[in-house]
């Protein structure tokens, strides 16, 4: 009787976890893996148009500035201190990818996704390294050519 109960007990126990289980597997998507292609972050970008064909110029002029300012944290397909940037487009706005590179201190505290990033990086901040849009574009281009 007593090994009834226990063993009851236990398989009560089990029904009761198993949808916590379900919801802490649903929390384990990375920040960076999430896909969101309708937020369009926080700062002074608010639409983008993105020509069908690359710009090679402006590509050009992206790769060297990433080069010269962001390789330090972001390599192309590997995660160092900051996440890949390889696919960012399948994962990110336009917009939002442009204000981060503009606005990381205010995205970082304000817009819930780069806020989980921040967390999911360990609070090591984002360093702002660009102030001009055009730049931020040229970097835009750039990326857009990772495969
Ligand atoms: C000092 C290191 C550092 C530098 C320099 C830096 N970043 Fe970042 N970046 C990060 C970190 C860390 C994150 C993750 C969010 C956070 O912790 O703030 C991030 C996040 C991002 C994201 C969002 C990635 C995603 O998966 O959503 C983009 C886009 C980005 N950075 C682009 C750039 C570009 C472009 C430059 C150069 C202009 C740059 N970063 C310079 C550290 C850096």
């Amino acid at each position: 009787m007593k090994q009834l109960v226990l063993y009851l007990g236990i398989v009560l126990w089990c029904i009761g976890c198993a949808p916590e289980q379900k919801e802490s597997k649903k929390e384990s998507i990375k920040a960076s893996e999430k896909i969101n292609l309708t937020d369009k972050g926080i700062g002074p970008v608010t639409t983008v148009t993105l020509e069908t064909t690359i710009n090679e110029d402006l590509k050009k002029e992206g790769q060297v500035l990433f080069q010269t300012h962001c390789l330090s944290c972001h390599k192309t397909h590997k995660k160092l201190i900051g996440p890949a940037m390889v696919g960012i487009l399948d994962r990110r706005t336009p917009e939002w990818t442009m204000n981060m590179i503009l606005n990381p201190y205010e995205m970082t505290k304000k817009n819930p996704l780069a806020k989980a990033l921040l967390e999911e990086y360990n609070g090591s901040p984002m360093v702002k390294q660009i102030t001009k849009e055009t730049q931020a574009r040229a970097i835009l281009e750039y990326l857009r050519t990772l495969e």
